[in-house]
């Protein structure tokens, strides 16, 4: 649905010239909810901008939807950005207008005939759970409902793609956790290929399906979330897995641990509890659990046990053997802290 080819974007300032975007490629597939994060600064809002060209890319290419973007102007390109709706973390809402009227600025501006726009109204709010509140001012609104309309007005012209800059920074978890929720609704049900950036973990680990890091303008590593929780491999990309699932021992647990340090990693159905329990019966070992901890991404179970082993050499080597057959994966963790 989009694809990116080596996009940079250079901004020309009175300072010099800074470096918003270095060279990224990305695909991101139709239907599919793409998360992208990386700290202040990353290039996140650069990226996205140059994605329905808010801003203007210094090299590289975009195409939406089979459009090539880049190589559009005038009318095709502002016909071709209408397939991309955007909300943003401060909503930019019209305050002098009520809620219908911001909605029907945008559908009026992509030429929506007027006795078709009351009718749009309605359905975009009935989408977003604001019946109610059609001839309300935005003042009058919670941060919560405010993205609500920012929804509802990204969403007024049909786009297939949606854009989310920050859309639930400004609100608290529980009012997040809704937005995030009607967008996942948004993406089901209206089949919309949505692409969000954040710098919360949380916010991917509840909807996206896959991600992007991004450092100093380049993507420094993408995949599925669920991989990218399950084996990070970029350091930053662990700092921020770190804030959401840590398995980090206390330095003086670490310290203190007479035997082996097993990191586990169970991925999917495994019947993890059993496995263990299993493996130390069979191979006569003394175990202590350090840490664990079952999560959910996407609703596929993520297992991670921090356990402590002690025995014979060769048992543990078996035991070791015994879990990579079974699909477990290990990792055998230093002791130093
Ligand atoms: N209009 C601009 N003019 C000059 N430099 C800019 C402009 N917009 C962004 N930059 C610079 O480009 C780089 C990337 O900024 P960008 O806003 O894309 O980061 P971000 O990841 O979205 O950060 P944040 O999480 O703070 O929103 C930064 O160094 C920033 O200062
Ligand atoms: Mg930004």
């Amino acid at each position: 649905m989009i694809q990116i080819e080596q996009l940079t974007k250079v901004y020309k300032t009175k300072k010099g010239e800074v470096l918003g975007v270095d060279h990224v490629d990305l695909t991101i597939e139709k239907g599919e909810i793409f998360g992208i994060v990386g700290y202040s600064g990353a290039g996140k809002s650069s990226l996205l901008r140059c994605i329905n060209l808010l801003e203007q890319p210094t090299s590289g290419k975009v195409w939406v939807d089979g459009e090539n973007l880049t190589s559009l102007s005038g009318e095709k390109l502002r016909r071709a950005r209408l397939k991309i709706g955007m909300i943003f973390q401060h909503f930019y809402l019209i305050s002098q207008k009520t809620v219908g009227e911001n909605i029907a600025f945008a559908l009026k501006a992509a030429g929506v005939a007027e006795k078709r726009r009351a009718t749009r109204i309605e359905e975009l709010l009935k989408m977003v759970g604001l019946e109610d509140k059609q001839h309300v001012y935005p003042s009058q609104l919670s941060g919560g409902q405010k993205q609500r309309v920012g929804i509802a007005r990204a969403l007024a012209n049909n786009p297939k793609v949606l854009l989310c800059d920050e859309a639930t920074s400004a609100l608290d978890p529980k009012t997040t956790l809704s937005i995030l929720h009607l967008l996942k609704k948004i993406n089901r049900e209206l089949g919309i290929t949505i692409v969000l950036i954040t710098h919360e973990m949380h916010v991917v680990k509840e909807i996206c399906d896959r991600m992007a890091v991004m450092q100093q303008g380049k993507v420094i590593e993408e995949g599925s979330v669920y991989q990218m929780f399950a084996e990070p491999k970029e350091a930053l990309t662990q700092e921020f897995i770190a804030s959401v699932v840590n398995y980090r021992l206390p330095p003086h647990i670490l310290r203190d641990v007479q035997g082996q340090i097993l990191k586990l990693l169970f991925k999917g159905d495994v019947a993890s509890q059993g496995v263990i329990a299993d493996t130390v019966r069979k191979f006569e070992l003394a175990a202590n659990f350090l840490h664990g901890s079952i999560d959910y991404i996407q609703e596929k179970p993520l297992g991670v046990f921090l356990l402590e082993v002690q025995g014979r050499e060769e048992d543990i080597e078996r035991a070791k053997q015994y879990f990579l057959e079974r699909d477990v994966e290990v990792e055998v963790l230093p002791h130093v802290v």
